[in-house]
């Protein structure tokens, strides 16, 4: 590939990008500040042994806009373990990104952090907005090419995506310097075409959308919330959901969920509450109980309620309500190798990745931020995602307590296939850390090449390998839930987040899973809509 002058870039490129942002057509929704009108409590009392149309659990990033659209035509109770992320600035502040990273605690901290068996460190979020309050921040759609093999509504995805543009995404005004820096490196090291500002993926280097406003300030999925209707939204918070509660019919060999356990957060294990799905008098059909606990947060439930492997729910004692072994399954990782470019201790202001570049076919996915360390060090890097990894792992129970992590292990690089792209990840971020622009911007001189024997690549890979934070599956589409998100062999059950995926949509998921929510959001109110017309036909 050719490389161009970084010079020639930037008297290329400045005009370019003047033009590009001063054309950008977003609309600036206005933050709700503080007039929130939907309700948010801790309080159990208000929603103990109280029906509700539907029970969303776990109020994250495909939660939040599936709540908001199904209240507008049904009570929904929305159910999250943590607490609000309002008026927290760690989650708020851009200048505070990657800090709730820092320090977790077990039970209570915004960040939940796990250890994967093969020793690898992750983090999944544990408040209302969920990981779209302690994430990247960045914000790029799923290719066409993904959609078609999901088998998605086209149209329906597209006026989702919009949706959720309109109200939570914003487009840079400007770069910061070390963002241009990144996108100047990746361009020198051959991510080409340059695509300007673009939400699609595709390849080359382009510029993304954030849910970080121009003021610096996150737009997290919680304020999709504002989109719902606050008559019929119930937002509790610090409430932990334990199992789902299931009716078995004899006659017709039915199980149907009809409502949930759960207890507070920092309560007693033992002290469980119970909320139930309403059974609604003019039409026969039901809502639903809709896991959206994240990848690690639904398969847990599963299993915590009685579904899933036999053996293993013996283990721990657990009565078997459907003895299904795909639940925890197909777990994946995507592996991540990531480079640091400055050598001594700083103290910069944290930065997100707003630039992208994407090669080899789409499975190679660069980028670039500056990110706390502790609470006074930053480490500025590059970090390669190896989209589409070919081995898979497994998730099981380690423990009952349903605030406590689940054991994960991911095989991280297990097969060949994997382990020639690490390879070539390495190499490529070999050649971007030890750029023109990254040694302009340092004020050092270009780094020393890594070595470039291809055993030692291997064993860096091996020893580096670390998370984007982008880990999906364990009940996925086909093999615990149908293409309408409904577990196989029970009634009135669904699950929608990253746990559904087999593959990770896009440069990055959250974008797919804010406009999932939405998207299924419709669909149900959609398939509520055409029962309710035939069960008026049928009995008029
Ligand atoms: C540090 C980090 C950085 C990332 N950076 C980016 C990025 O820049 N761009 C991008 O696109 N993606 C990024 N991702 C990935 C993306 O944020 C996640 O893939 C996505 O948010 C997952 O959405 P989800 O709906 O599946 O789960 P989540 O958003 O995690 O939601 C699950 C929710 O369920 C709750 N919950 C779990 N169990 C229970 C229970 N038993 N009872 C009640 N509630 C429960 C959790 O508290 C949580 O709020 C990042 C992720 C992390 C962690
Ligand atoms: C949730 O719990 C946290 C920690 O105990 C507390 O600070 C917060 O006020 C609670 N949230 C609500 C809405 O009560
Ligand atoms: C069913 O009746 C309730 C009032 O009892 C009404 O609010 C609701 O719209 C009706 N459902 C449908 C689908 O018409
Ligand atoms: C960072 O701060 C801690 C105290 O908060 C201090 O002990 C430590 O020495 C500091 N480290 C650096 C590199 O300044
Ligand atoms: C739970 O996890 C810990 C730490 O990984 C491990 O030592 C222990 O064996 C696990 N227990 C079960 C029952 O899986
Ligand atoms: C009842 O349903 C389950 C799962 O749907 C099935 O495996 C089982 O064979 C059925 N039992 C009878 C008696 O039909």
């Amino acid at each position: 590939m050719e490389l161009l002058k970084t010079k020639q870039l930037h008297n290329l490129l400045t005009p370019l990008l003047v033009l590009l942002f001063a054309s950008l057509s977003f609309s600036f929704p206005t933050e709700p500040k503080g007039n929130r009108k939907w309700h948010m409590t801790s309080d159990i009392k208000e929603v103990a042994d109280k029906a509700y149309d539907y029970i969303v659990v776990g109020g994250g990033t495909c939660g939040c806009p599936l709540a908001a659209t199904l209240s507008r035509k049904f009570s929904v109770l929305l159910i999250e373990r943590g607490g609000s992320p309002y008026g927290n600035p760690l989650i708020i502040n851009k200048r505070y990104y990657g800090f709730p990273l820092v320090e977790t605690d077990r039970y209570m901290s915004v960040a939940q952090s796990f250890i994967s068996q093969e020793g690898v460190r992750n983090v999944r979020g544990r408040v209302l907005g969920g990981s779209s309050a302690i994430n990247g921040g960045f914000y790029s759609r799923a290719s066409e090419e993904f959609v078609t093999k999901v088998g998605w509504d086209k149209e329906l995805v597209k006026e989702s995506y919009e949706w959720v543009e309109s109200k939570v995404v914003f487009s840079p005004w400007f770069l910061t310097p070390w963002q241009s820096v990144a996108e100047f490196s990746l361009l020198e090291a051959g991510f080409l075409p340059y695509n300007g500002f673009s939400l699609e993926h595709m390849k080359g280097t382009k510029i993304s959308g954030s849910v970080f406003d121009e003021f610096g300030k996150r737009h997290t999925a919680a304020d999709l919330l504002h989109e719902g209707n606050p008559n019929t939204l119930t937002v509790l918070v610090n409430a932990t959901v334990k199992s789902i509660i299931f009716h078995h019919n004899g006659k017709k060999n039915e199980t149907r969920a009809k409502g949930i356990r759960f207890i507070q957060s920092n309560g007693i294990l033992d002290e469980t509450h119970e909320a139930y799905i309403r059974k609604p008098k003019n039409s026969t059909s039901r809502g639903d109980v809709i896991l959206a606990a994240g990848a690690l947060g639904s398969p847990q439930i599963l299993l915590l309620s009685g579904i899933g492997p036999k053996e293993q729910l013996k283990k721990f004692n657990i009565p078997l309500v459907l003895d299904m072994k795909e639940v925890g399954q197909g777990m994946q990782d995507n592996p991540c190798i990531a480079v640091l470019v400055d050598s001594k201790p700083q103290n910069r202001v944290p930065d997100p990745p707003q630039v992208v570049g994407i090669t080899d076919d789409l499975k190679i996915i660069v980028e670039s931020s500056i990110l706390p360390q502790n609470f006074n060090a930053t480490r500025v890097n590059f970090a390669a995602k190896l989209a589409m990894p070919s081995s898979k792992g497994m998730l099981e129970l380690n423990n009952t307590d349903p605030r406590l992590n689940p054991s994960v292990k991911f095989n991280y690089l297990a097969s060949e296939n994997d382990m020639v792209e690490c390879v070539k990840m390495t190499k490529l971020l070999d050649r971007i850390a030890r750029s023109k622009s990254v040694a302009l911007f340092l004020g050092e001189s270009r780094q020393n090449k890594l070595t470039s024997f291809e055993n030692d690549l291997r064993n860096f890979c091996k020893k580096n390998v670390r998370t984007i934070y982008h880990y999906h599956g364990g009940c996925r589409v086909g093999s615990v839930v149908d293409k309408h998100y409904k577990v196989f062999n029970v009634k009135g059950l669904r699950i929608l987040d990253g746990s559904t995926f087999s593959e990770s949509p896009g440069t990055n998921p959250m974008a797919t899973l804010l406009m999932l929510g939405r998207y299924q959001g419709i669909k149900i109110l959609r398939e509520r809509e055409a029962n309710y017309d035939s069960n008026v036909k049928e009995n008029p």
